[in-house]
């Protein structure tokens, strides 16, 4: 048995079985490996697709369900969307295993929402988890991708150079002597 799905753009006849995820017909049988597993429950947005334009978790998603819906993955976005242009000049990814599902979340925010607030961004990401923790870079290319202005990405202070005779007095404090005296 063959089923016909609509995936960006195209028309696409796959030999998988219905109650099949959509997540492995997408990755096994025709090589879209944009879209990764991460838990296979609905639970962390690495799989995430969209289903005419609705995020969506493919990795619990049976083809079956799909007859007749738009399906878009990451490959749709063809690379040079404002989204992975905001993303490449804010640095975000890290190792970048969530990034292809933060990203489809977030361009279907930016379909629906022009100019997103902060609550806006957290309500449509808050499903897609980034074990790097990279919140706050994707929370700035999103609202540069909607031509907000981004709030920066504060780096840590730099640490203030220690003066080795600092640390040294540091040391004898701690052990009730001087640095230049101690056991006289
Ligand atoms: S792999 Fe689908 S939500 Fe985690
Ligand atoms: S960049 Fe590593 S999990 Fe998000």
């Amino acid at each position: 048995m063959t089923s016909t799905l609509d995936i960006n753009g195209k028309a696409v006849v796959v030999k998988a079985a219905p109650e099949t995820p959509l997540l492995w017909v997408l990755r096994d049988e025709l090589g879209l490996t944009g879209t990764k597993f991460g838990c296979g429950m609905a639970q962390c947005g690495a799989c995430t697709v969209h289903v005419n334009g609705d995020p969506v978790r493919s990795c619990v998603t049976p083809i079956e369900a799909l007859a007749g819906a738009k399906i878009a993955t990451i490959e749709s976005l063809g690379g040079t969307h404002p989204l992975q242009q905001a993303w490449v000049k804010h640095d975000v990814p890290q190792c970048g295993y969530c990034q292809s599902g933060q990203i489809m979340s977030a361009a279907a925010l930016l379909a629906a929402a022009k100019s997103p607030s902060d609550q806006d961004i957290d309500n449509a990401m808050s499903g897609n988890i980034c074990r790097c923790g990279a919140y706050q870079r994707i929370r700035a290319a999103i609202k540069d991708a909607a031509g907000l202005t981004a709030a920066p990405v504060v780096a840590a202070p730099a640490a203030k150079p220690v003066a080795s005779n600092d640390v040294d007095d540091e040391i004898a404090a701690a052990s009730g002597s001087t640095s230049r005296g101690v056991g006289q």
